[in-house]
């Protein structure tokens, strides 16, 4: 990383880029934010991008895309089977990842389908660092039981362990020797974890996943959705690798691994997704299944614009001053938010800043879901929308009981490249004032409830009036002001 020091000393991130395009934003009165988040159900996925100001719901397909990608998708070669464009990815990803075969797919979960559908048997276990929402999902309704297995830390709200996300590796062996190779369709390592914080996975840690997989015969996939941030994380972490390129530590990761795959919404800054391997048996079997699902083995269901704008990201996230800018302004927001004493996810990780709303609102029971009232009270105070990464966002058991979350978390997504510096600090001004009045903020119940994917299309109402009072409040500390 660029070491560029301040005359004053001041430490904050520093942008590698300058901004080209930009996209006019409203913040809309406390009044008509109330009512936007009633109309929403208390689901900020409900909520219209006009009543929203900051958009940190999430960092998927809304990175901003560099001079280089935009230009590229003018000069693209549209057909369905064959086009110039898909070489152009194929070769690149071939030269990046070093494994032959690609299939490409509209997004990540696409990628979910067909592996769930390929390798999950009824009765079958994947073991995980960390489970991601629609990845559990596939993999439970092909009759797939997903066990995570966490190093001690992982969900350990503070803590300067720089790894976080590593598989436990002990549990691993101690799961198939007791339940049997055979018993396992896949080991899944997310790189890095989304819902524990954007925390991080060792390279070592995927060499030792690697073999233990080879040795057992137990095919081996990662999740690099994350991968831009995580390799960031390898290089600035990881003491034994800090002299490596970004380039030789993704051929390392990708050795590891048989299978790789990717939502291309995080990793190259554009809409799509893809599955990439070495083995001609997995590789022939999903190319079967491909267009069934997502279309022709040369698009997959992505539009050629995106494709040749892949290309280009996905050459750029091989440049460490380009993925730096998501992980250097989360660290920042971080570090703001803890001198303030706001319970925060630490260390900072990648993906976005973490509220642990557990602590934030230990007042409000957890069956009346601290993550989303979190959510709901920031927008109200802020207009800035976040993402609910809690008990919500977890099935019901069988039985019909609310499964608890194990973190409850308000994720604040920083799409890369996407804010400045000024409204990250507009952003932790509201938190801290909300923090203050946190006592103000009560819980939520389901009125409505789909019973897979719940946090998608909720709705939820406010428990007691606590809403009303946190604008009441709002106007008398901050008059007329936004
Ligand atoms: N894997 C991980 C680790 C993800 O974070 C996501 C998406 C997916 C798979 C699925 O990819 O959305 O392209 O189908 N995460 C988004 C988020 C939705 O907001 O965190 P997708």
């Amino acid at each position: 990383m660029a070491n560029i020091k301040f005359f004053l000393g001041e430490e904050i991130p520093l942008e590698m880029h300058k901004v080209r395009m930009v996209q006019r934003l409203d913040l809309v009165p406390i009044e008509r934010r109330l009512a936007a988040i009633e109309e929403a159900g208390n689901n900020t996925f409900l909520l219209y991008n006009k009543d929203i100001y900051l958009d940190m719901l999430t960092d998927s397909g809304v990175n901003a895309m560099s001079d280089q990608q935009t230009a590229s998708m003018l000069v693209v070669d549209d057909s369905y089977a064959g086009s110039a464009t898909f070489t152009r990815l194929n070769d690149k990803i071939n030269e990046i990842f070093g494994k032959k075969y690609f299939l490409p797919v509209h997004q990540g979960r696409a990628c979910e389908n067909l592996l769930s559908q390929y390798f999950v048997k009824k009765g079958t276990y994947v073991p995980m660092n960390y489970h991601f929402t629609t990845t559990k999902a596939h993999i439970m309704i092909n009759g797939g039981e997903v066990l995570e297995l966490l190093m001690p830390e992982a969900v350990k709200p503070t803590s300067s362990e720089p790894f976080k996300g590593n598989l436990n590796l002990d549990e691993l062996q101690e799961l198939i020797a007791t339940a049997g190779a055979e018993k396992i369709a896949f080991i899944r390592i997310e790189a890095g974890t989304n819902l524990i914080g954007g925390q991080p996975v060792a390279l070592d840690n995927f060499i030792e996943a690697g073999k233990i997989a080879n040795k057992h015969k137990i095919p081996f996939i990662i999740d690099a959705s994350l991968l831009a941030d995580n390799l960031h994380f390898i290089k600035t972490r990881e003491e034994k690798y800090k002299n490596h390129s970004i380039r030789e530590i993704t051929e390392i990761l990708s050795k590891t691994a048989d299978v790789i795959y990717f939502s291309a919404r995080k990793l190259g800054h554009v809409r799509g997704g893809g599955i990439i391997t070495n083995d001609e048996t997995i590789y022939k079997n999903l190319l079967e299944m491909l267009p069934l699902y997502e279309g022709f083995s040369t698009y997959g269901g992505m539009s050629v614009r995106e494709m040749e704008a892949m290309t280009i990201g996905l050459d750029e996230t091989m440049d460490e001053e380009m993925i730096n800018q998501g992980p250097i302004f989360i660290k920042f927001m971080v570090e703001e938010l803890v001198k303030l004493g706001v319970p925060v996810i630490t260390p900072p990780g990648g993906l976005g800043a973490h509220l642990n709303a557990m602590e934030f609102l230990s007042h409000i029971p957890q069956e009346q879901y601290r993550a989303g009232a979190l959510g709901s009270a920031l927008y109200i105070a802020s207009g800035v929308r976040g993402m609910e990464r809690g008990t919500i966002s977890e099935e019901r058991e069988a039985d019909g009981s609310d499964h608890l979350a194990a973190i409850e978390l308000l994720r604040l997504a920083l799409p890369r490249r996407v804010f400045t510096l000024s409204q990250i600090k507009y952003t932790i001004d509201r938190i801290a004032w909300l923090y203050e009045n946190r006592k103000l903020i009560g819980g939520l119940e389901f009125y409505e409830e789909p019973k897979v994917l719940r946090f998608f299309f909720g709705k939820l109402r406010p428990t007691s009036d606590w809403q009303q009072k946190l604008v009441a409040k709002f106007k008398a500390d901050f008059g007329d002001s936004l």
